[in-house]
Formats: C-alpha cells, sequence, structure tokens
C-alpha cells in the first residue's frame, strides 16, 4: 500500500459513500443499509497556504482560536480563505456542533505502538457514548483517509495481536476483556487487507462521517490521518 499518494474516491464503494451538493443535505441524509460517509465536494477559493504560512506555528497539533485568526494580516486571497474557515466553524455551530480549527505540524505519538497502535495515524473509528457523528475538512495539506469496512480488520480480530492483548490483561476471554479492549480504545483501530484501496477525502471537501455508539445502525466510517514526513506543510483541518 502507498501511504503518501492514496487514489481519490473510487467507484466501487459498496455503497458506503455518498456524495451530496448542499449542507443541508449533508445534515439530512440518513446514514442507513451500507451508507456510513457523506461528502459535501468543494472546490473552496482563496489561499489557505498563506493563513497557514501566517499562523506560523511550531511542532504538534496548535489549535486555531478565532481571534488568532482574525488578527492575521492576509492578502485578499488569504482574506477570502480566513472567511471560509470563519463560516465554516458559524454553520457546524448552528448545529449545535463544536468545531475546532487545528494546525497540525507532524504528530509526537510511536507510529508502530504494540500490540495496537491508538493514534489517529492508524485506521481507527471514532466512539461516542451518545448519538453523533464525526465532521472533518482538510483545508491544507495532506487530507485525511478513508479505507472501507468491507477491506479492513480489526486489529483486536487478528488471532496474534488479541493473543498479545490477552497477555497483557492477564485474564481471561470474557467480557472483562472486551472492557478492557475498550477502555484502551484497542476495539476501534484497524488494519487495511492486503488487496485494500484506501481513499482521500480530498482538500475542500466537508465529510460527516458515522461512529460507533450504542445501537447505531451502520457501521463506522473508518479513517486515518495520513502519513507525515519531514517537510511537509503543515495541515489545517476541520473536526467537529
Ligand atoms: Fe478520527
Amino acid at each position: 500500500m502507498n501511504q503518501t499518494t492514496p487514489p481519490q474516491v473510487v467507484s466501487a464503494d459498496y455503497g458506503r459513500i455518498k456524495m451530496v451538493t448542499s449542507f443541508e443535505e449533508l445534515l439530512s441524509t440518513p446514514f442507513e443499509g451500507n451508507l456510513n460517509a457523506l461528502c459535501w465536494k468543494r472546490t473552496l477559493p482563496g489561499d489557505f497556504g498563506e493563513v497557514v504560512a501566517n499562523l506560523g506555528v511550531g511542532s504538534g497539533i496548535t489549535t486555531i482560536e478565532e481571534d488568532r485568526l482574525k488578527e492575521l494580516s492576509l492578502s485578499n486571497e488569504g482574506k477570502l480563505a480566513r472567511n471560509i474557515l470563519l463560516a465554516d466553524q458559524e454553520l457546524l455551530r448552528t448545529q449545535e456542533l463544536s468545531p475546532v480549527l487545528d494546525c497540525v505540524n507532524g504528530y509526537h505519538h510511536d507510529l508502530e505502538a504494540r500490540p495496537v497502535p491508538t493514534h489517529v495515524q492508524s485506521f481507527h473509528a471514532d466512539s461516542a457514548t451518545v448519538v453523533a457523528d464525526t465532521y472533518l475538512c482538510t483545508y491544507y495539506g495532506l487530507s485525511s483517509e478513508g479505507v472501507f469496512n468491507e477491506e479492513a480488520i480489526r486489529r483486536v480480530d487478528i488471532p496474534e495481536t488479541r493473543a498479545l492483548l490477552l497477555e497483557q490483561y492477564g485474564g481471561l476471554d470474557d467480557d472483562g476483556f472486551l472492557e478492557y479492549l475498550n477502555d484502551n480504545y484497542y476495539d476501534l483501530h484497524y488494519v487495511p487487507l492486503p488487496e485494500a484501496r484506501p481513499y482521500s477525502f480530498g482538500v475542500g471537501n466537508l465529510w460527516r462521517i458515522a461512529i460507533e455508539y450504542p445501537d447505531c445502525a451502520v457501521p463506522p466510517c473508518i479513517h486515518r490521518a495520513p502519513a507525515t514526513l519531514p517537510g511537509q506543510n503543515p495541515r489545517l483541518l476541520l473536526i467537529s
């Protein structure tokens, strides 16, 4: 699997992705059947790179407050981008969501954590204890990636991994073990099957994806932050 240049959304998507043409449609389309990801495809005007350059963030993840955005001295193209960043957050807040704008300049985690990595660059499902979805938009830099449920397996279902986790737990494969997997987020992480075709969420598109919560009608959308390499541009993304 090529980790740096995943293909764009493929046509044979098992009915998991639906393209929508408005925010209203993004909100109102129910997840049912196989459908667990909605994409409002957008080509955004403005210079998001200028915004990122002006933010001048250090390494790691920096949450960008609105006041900080408003203080930036920008060209007209930069202002256009800033207006979109502010408007998108406002749009999500009208739905009683709590969007966060993050500038990501590399991650500080162990990519190869064993027995199960639980960081955002590992394919995973988001989860909540109540009904909720994740909203996601990458404005700049490499975009988030998805993999179809049919083309991935939970890491805890791989016999060797499960045996290691059981050893670490020091008990029996019973309800207590399942709780242990859940408490440590191990059961939310996936590995693509050899023939899997991970896809890119693309830049500028606003996605609404299904997450894991009790009695959710569909399986969660499996996704991850892209692999980062030294020298890459920071990413600018909205998460809610
Ligand atoms: Fe996530």
